[in-house]
């Protein structure tokens, strides 16, 4: 039987891990796979983080199942991100919410809940969006066209083109946005593009599905929420996808929330049942560990004073490399325009170079990055960054 299926070629990220691994060069430079790393490189567990699960560690005495929902303080914790801890929407009691197993289980069991309603449904993705966007979302079943969003020749958003496809949407669409730091462009839409697109969506009636994966990673916890937000009250049903393994470092935790914004208090509790059925259909619940720290995160004033205060530092820090890197390539006298790079918000940066490019810098520089050109601006820190702008141009 097996003898029928051919071995397929590795994931476009995740293959990067062990390339990179492998490689014996000193000089050698990870900008692939979209993990926070600090000045030496390391992925440190969070402070407030560590204190939690040591807090966890003595206080937990059982392993028993939590229900289907996940760990309660989670879900309350997540939903006050995203939709802000006096937002009308909550107090209503118009989100049915489960942990999920990381961000990709959100979005997997949002996009079976899409395939049970009836209906020729499709879901518009970003071009270009998130690697495993289309396949998470495509092994549910579920159509995707794709929507102009990256304008190559200025590395921002083209919003023009973005919204007249918007205009053409209705109630048989579903909108795939990125809540903040657009992976893998870093262009992000401007607040003023959010009130568009909720204005489109109050009107024409598609569905938004935000998928927010770097909350506190671009201006900030309250700032990169602000259109999510503001799209939330002007809509009446909206699909939000949250991973808590950026911005709590939670990574092989697999940590998320799928937050389902309904009607009513009565849409919301069936709605509940119906994702608890689609979890339990697939891998039963999610796992509770990483629920548990970032509640008792949350919950604790101290504890989420200092995770607040090293996610912003976190934020900065890239910001600041951001700024070292163009800093580098207007030394190198490189004469194309990357001054987009200090524009764009979050983790990545999309450096508009050709795939040949990018395989010389993996080949003859130890660099690597995304076929698409995506690089982790996380994953450079001071002593590289001549380095990689030397390098970026000698391939130029
Ligand atoms: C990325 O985009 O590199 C990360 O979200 C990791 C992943 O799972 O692809």
């Amino acid at each position: 039987m097996f003898d029928q299926l051919n071995a397929l070629p590795a994931d476009p990220l995740l293959g990067l891990i062990s390339q990179f691994r492998d490689d014996p060069n000193p000089k050698k430079v990870d900008l692939g796979v979209g993990v926070y790393r600090d000045e030496s490189g390391h992925t440190a567990i969070m402070s407030a983080v560590q204190k939690a699960a040591q807090q966890h560690l003595e206080t937990e005495d059982s392993k028993t199942y939590i229900g289907p929902g996940g760990v309660p303080g989670f879900i309350q914790g997540v939903k006050s991100l995203v939709f802000g801890k006096d937002s009308s929407i909550l107090k209503d009691e118009r989100i049915a919410a489960i942990q999920t197993p990381g961000g990709c289980g959100a979005l997997r069991v949002g996009a079976e809940l899409i395939k049970r309603v009836k209906g020729e449904l499709t879901v518009w993705v970003s071009d270009p969006t998130w690697a495993n966007h289309i396949p998470l979302i495509k092994s549910a079943g579920l159509n995707i066209k794709t929507y102009p969003y990256f304008d190559h020749s200025t590395g921002a958003v083209n919003f023009t083109a973005m919204d007249e496809q918007l205009a053409q949407l209705g109630p048989t669409d579903i909108v795939l946005l990125h809540g903040c730091c657009h992976n893998p462009t870093g262009a992000d839409l401007s607040f003023e593009n959010w009130q568009q697109v909720a204005s489109r969506a109050a009107q024409n009636g598609f569905i938004p599905f935000v998928d927010i994966a770097y909350q506190g990673l671009g201006d900030g916890l309250e700032e990169d929420v602000k259109g999510v937000r503001y799209l939330a009250e002007k809509v009446d049903e909206m699909i939000v996808a949250t991973s808590c393994s950026k911005n709590f470092g939670l990574y092989r935790e697999r940590t998320g929330s799928l937050l389902i914004q309904t009607k009513s208090k009565e849409q919301a509790q069936a709605i509940q049942t119906q994702i608890q059925d689609v979890a339990r259909a697939n891998y039963s619940m999610s796992p509770a560990y990483g629920g548990f720290l970032v509640d008792l995160v949350l919950s604790n004033d101290s504890l989420r004073t200092e995770w607040e205060a090293e996610l912003n530092s976190m934020a900065l820090r890239v910001k600041s490399l951001r700024a070292g890197l163009l800093k580098q390539i207007q030394l190198q006298g490189i004469e194309q325009d990357f001054s987009f790079i200090t524009q764009q918000k979050g983790m990545f940066s999309y450096l508009g170079i050709t795939k040949e490019q990018v395989q010389r810098l993996k080949s003859e520089y130890s660099i690597y990055m995304a076929d698409s050109s995506r690089v982790n601006v996380a994953g450079l820190n001071t002593h590289c960054l001549e380095y990689v702008a030397q390098s970026l141009k000698a391939v130029l």
